[in-house]
């Protein structure tokens, strides 16, 4: 039988960290978790961009839920692998989510800082429950206690890019989660 092609990976990446393939798997059955957790209860997702997009799009059609969508944008790194300062809401909430189960949608979780500014002012709007689901975490780098509900994946601390995350805005529509080689990281600044 002739050998499965595995798509080589894209030439700016050092190392592949999270498959294609483990990328479906595990959102799949993040889905299930979802499903066992809030049963037939409404939704209402609060995904942070643009990180979160394509992460967020593959989620919420494992669910069949009644699901409301909402977008929400803060302060980025820019053009550097660093966080930097304190992150701030560039663009908020345009639904109401008092009384409803929120379920707040992140690419990474890394110092901890985005999350948990997003997640204290969430609660402030007395949502029926409050959940976070992230794809990546990286426990290590934490600066801020913050623990997400859902992790597809805990991962070393290595700035990574592709299925939504980006460096300089760019390769976030690679299909694997990978990590960027040192000399990229300098390139498009
Ligand atoms: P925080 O440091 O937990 O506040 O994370 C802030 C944001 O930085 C995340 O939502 C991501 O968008 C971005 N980020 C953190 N680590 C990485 C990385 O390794 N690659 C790309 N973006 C990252
Ligand atoms: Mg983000």
């Amino acid at each position: 039988m002739p050998a499965k092609k595995v798509p080589a990976p894209h030439p700016d990446l050092e190392s592949v960290l999270v498959t294609d393939a483990q990328i479906r798997r595990r959102v799949r059955s993040l889905g299930r978790e979802l499903k066992k957790t809030y049963g037939n209860e409404e939704i209402t997702v609060v995904s942070i961009m643009n990180g979160a997009l394509i992460f967020t799009a593959d989620l919420l059609r494992e669910v069949d839920n009644v699901v409301r969508l909402d977008c929400i944008r803060t302060t980025s790194y820019g053009s550097s692998t660093e966080s930097h300062g304190t992150p701030k809401l560039v663009h908020g909430l345009t639904l109401d989510v008092a009384d409803r189960h929120v379920l707040i949608v992140d690419d990474i979780l890394d110092t901890g800082k985005t999350l948990s500014l997003i997640a204290s002012m969430i609660r402030g709007m007395r949502p029926a429950s409050l959940r976070v689901c992230v794809l990546l975490d990286k426990k290590g780098r934490r600066q801020v206690p913050f623990e997400a509900d859902f992790v597809g994946f805990g991962i070393p601390d290595k700035f990574v890019v592709g299925y939504g995350l980006d460096f300089a805005e760019r390769y976030r529509n690679l299909h694997c989660i990978g990590v960027l080689k040192a000399s990229k990281q300098k390139a498009h600044l």
